[in-house]
């Protein structure tokens, strides 16, 4: 089955070609990032405009790359994200598939940054743990199978990848911060600072009292005229925030008896997370390629597929959502 899949959930429009789940037929990302770095953050409404400006042309350069192999169904992220900018891809992928008589697949965007990992590790299957870090969420999922899976445990405030860009922009780094933080902390003493590793209920984590002692740092420091070493404050930050996701994910695999890990999202790329919980769990490890660790359209369309396959197409009616929980069917949202 070959599926058409959109992404346009924030800041990166995304059109790829998925068979089977599995095989990349072909994946264009347009990112908007240097748009939004002038602002300092992502623009919505400008974020929405510029969707509607690339969905076209990467639509056209994805089909010129399929060549003659036939479409059997179309899908977009659905939830959650920018609301203005998720209904420019479902909308788009609702037109399409009306115009070719194809099915409709809404993708939740957590399940779908999940499937990143079966597009790079063929042998991987269901049941796992996945520990998902964007700039958006941090989740411990429990995933039985392809389309049933469960929250074990979540940030009770900033994401990872908040924490990233937050922490970026206090050290004077542009946006968005993550990867710019993280080249900066290879330079810099992960334990020159002293930072908390704040731990909340059960499986949950925190990390908004994190960039506040990162703030109040910088600025005591700035006060008494001896400014602070930003490469190993970003290192020492990196360290405390995987330190944090090693504990809780290894808690989590314990009480499942897990036998493997995903890490996605799009703090995935970081390479300390990846050398942390690498060290951790050694071979039970599995983690997304880095073009299908930020936001793709790729890791959609291998979602879509088991969605499919459990049923979960969607009528003409489906709308677009901001928030969803990746543990409900789209349909019982
Ligand atoms: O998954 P993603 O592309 O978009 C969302 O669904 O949110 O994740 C984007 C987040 C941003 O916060 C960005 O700063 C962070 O991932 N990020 C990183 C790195 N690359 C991206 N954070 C730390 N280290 C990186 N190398
Ligand atoms: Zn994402």
């Amino acid at each position: 089955m070959n599926i058409l899949a959109f992404e346009s959930s924030c800041d990166e429009t995304a059109v790829a070609v998925v068979r089977d789940g599995r095989e990349v037929l072909c994946s264009f990302v347009a990112s908007q990032v240097d748009l939004h770095a002038v602002y300092g953050g992502v623009v919505p409404e400008v974020a929405s405009r510029k969707h509607v400006e690339a969905i076209g042309p990467l639509t056209r350069s994805a089909l010129e790359a399929i060549g003659t192999a036939p479409l059997d169904a179309v899908a977009a992220t659905a939830a959650p994200g920018l609301i203005g900018a998720l209904l420019v891809g479902v909308n788009f992928a609702k037109a399409f598939a009306l115009a070719r008589g194809l099915p409709f697949i809404p993708v939740h965007h957590i399940r779908a940054h999940i499937a990143g990992a079966y597009l790079t590790h063929p042998d991987l299957t269901p049941p796992f743990l996945a520990l998902v870090v964007s700039g958006g969420h941090t989740l411990l999922m429990n995933v039985r199978d392809y389309t049933n899976m469960d929250v074990m445990g979540s940030t009770v405030d900033d994401a990872a990848g908040e924490s990233f860009d937050k922490v970026a922009r206090v050290l004077g780094l542009g946006y968005p911060g993550g990867p710019a933080l993280s080249r900066l902390a290879e330079r810099g003493d992960n334990s020159l600072y002293s930072l908390p590793r704040a731990m909340a209920g059960q499986l949950d984590m925190s990390f908004s009292g994190l960039k506040t002692a990162v703030l109040q740092q910088v600025h005591n420091a700035a006060q008494r005229g001896s400014p602070v070493d930003s490469a190993s404050m970003a290192a020492s930050f990196e360290r405390a925030v995987c330190d944090t996701l090693v504990v809780r994910a290894r808690q989590a695999f314990d009480e499942l008896g897990a036998h493997a890990l995903v890490l996605a999202g799009g703090v995935a790329a970081n390479r300390s997370l990846r050398a942390a919980l690498a060290a951790e769990f050694g071979e039970a490890l599995r983690i997304p390629l880095w073009e299908y660790c930020g936001d793709n359209a790729a890791m959609v369309g291998s979602q879509a597929y088991y969605e499919a396959l459990a049923g979960h197409t969607a009528s003409m009616r489906c709308n677009a959502r901001a928030t969803a929980d990746p543990s409900r069917p789209w349909e019982a949202l």
